[in-house]
């Protein structure tokens, strides 16, 4: 019996619940750091619910002799270069023995939802474990984009850290918001360089200055400086990641790394290396049982350094632009 795609509809949450539990069940067995909350059906029913309540969703579901064998759910929202369209970790499953092609069929409806509503970025978070399907999509003209990583801080063999010379190492705290603040341009530099040319606009540059100076008297964060002469030359920071309906990767106790920067005068010293190793180091010994990360793959001083870590891929954004002119060149 052929395929049948449907409109995502409320009725059809229970069922696309189920088939993310079964998928999450097979992930994890690639995946190991994967959470188990997710294979029970009221963790994935709730989380397939969370995303249809969202505002500005679109949905489909495949159906094979009456019974659902895949859904794709994305839902958009604005960014300062258009409407973007994601589809979230919770966003799709496919039933076991069922090919990619499924998908692809679901993506066809769900695109066309998006780009007759003037969606042209397209994006797609997929488990790194369901190869097919990225597989299928890069068939499609996806490409990815961003890379999510866990590490388990329980087997990560932690090396003794030397501080490079000259530079003092502490973490940041009250008064550090000007150090933190001369570093928040350093990774959009990164992200407009070749191979990605992703532009920041100006207009936001004061904004994520302000983020980054707030993070020094932020309880919440574990920040760590590089500072030489008082220069501050590099930071990495930590702080819990929650748990919640739709993380498909957050275990208890997981930390999550993120605004980690050198300034580019001070690269290659091995800043980064020693404020990285001593941040797990406390967050182990803080009792976080795993770390998360991610970073964009074309953002190449970053992809080629956080997997020497031990960050193993757990999940893809594949990403494709589509041109707006077909809004006024497609007949009929
Ligand atoms: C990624 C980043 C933080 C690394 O910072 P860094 O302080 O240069 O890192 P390190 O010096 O520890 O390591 C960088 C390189 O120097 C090497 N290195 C480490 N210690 C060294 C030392 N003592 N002497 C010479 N080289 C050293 C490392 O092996 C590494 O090699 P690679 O270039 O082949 O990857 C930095 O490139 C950066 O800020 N990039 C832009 C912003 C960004 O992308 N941030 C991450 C967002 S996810």
């Amino acid at each position: 019996m052929n395929i049948v795609i449907k409109p995502f509809t409320e009725e059809m949450i229970p069922e696309a619940g189920h088939l993310l539990a079964l998928r999450h069940k097979r992930n994890r067995a690639l995946l190991p750091l994967l959470p188990t909350r997710f294979e029970e059906l009221s963790a994935t029913t709730q989380a397939v619910e969370t995303l249809w309540k969202k505002k500005f969703k679109n949905g489909h579901a495949a159906y094979r002799d009456g019974r659902m064998v895949g859904y794709l759910l994305g839902d958009f929202t604005v960014q300062s270069w258009g409407r973007c369209g994601y589809v979230y970790l919770p966003g799709y499953a496919l039933a076991d023995g069922e090919k990619a092609t499924v998908t692809q069929d679901l993506y066809c409806a769900l695109g066309e939802d998006w780009v007759k509503q003037g969606v042209f970025s397209h994006n797609l978070y997929l488990c790194a474990a369901d190869a097919n399907i990225i597989n299928a999509m890069f068939g499609l003209g996806f490409g990815k984009e961003r890379v999510d990583a866990l590490l388990d801080l329980g087997t990560a063999a932690i090396p003794e850290t030397e501080t490079p010379p000259g530079i003092m190492i502490r973490k940041a705290g009250a008064g550090d918001s000007d150090h933190l603040g001369s570093l928040s341009d350093v990774i959009m530099r990164s992200l407009s360089n070749a191979p990605y040319w992703h532009p920041t606009l100006p207009e936001e540059w004061e904004e994520l200055r302000e983020g980054w100076a707030e993070l020094a008297d932020d309880k919440e964060w574990t920040v760590w400086l590089a500072l030489e002469n008082n220069e501050a030359l590099g930071t990495v920071g930590f702080r819990p990641e929650q748990e919640n309906p739709t993380s498909l990767l957050v275990s208890p106790r997981t930390t999550y790394l993120s605004v980690a920067a050198t300034k580019l005068k001070a690269r290659g010293r091995g800043i980064s290396t020693s404020l990285t190793w001593q941040g797990l180091e406390q967050a182990s010994k803080d009792g976080f049982d795993i770390c998360y990360t991610n970073w964009i793959s074309p953002n190449l001083p970053a992809s080629r350094f956080w997997p020497r870590f031990g960050f193993k891929d757990v999940a893809y954004r594949l990403s494709k632009q589509v041109n707006p002119m077909i809004s006024w060149t497609r007949t009929g």
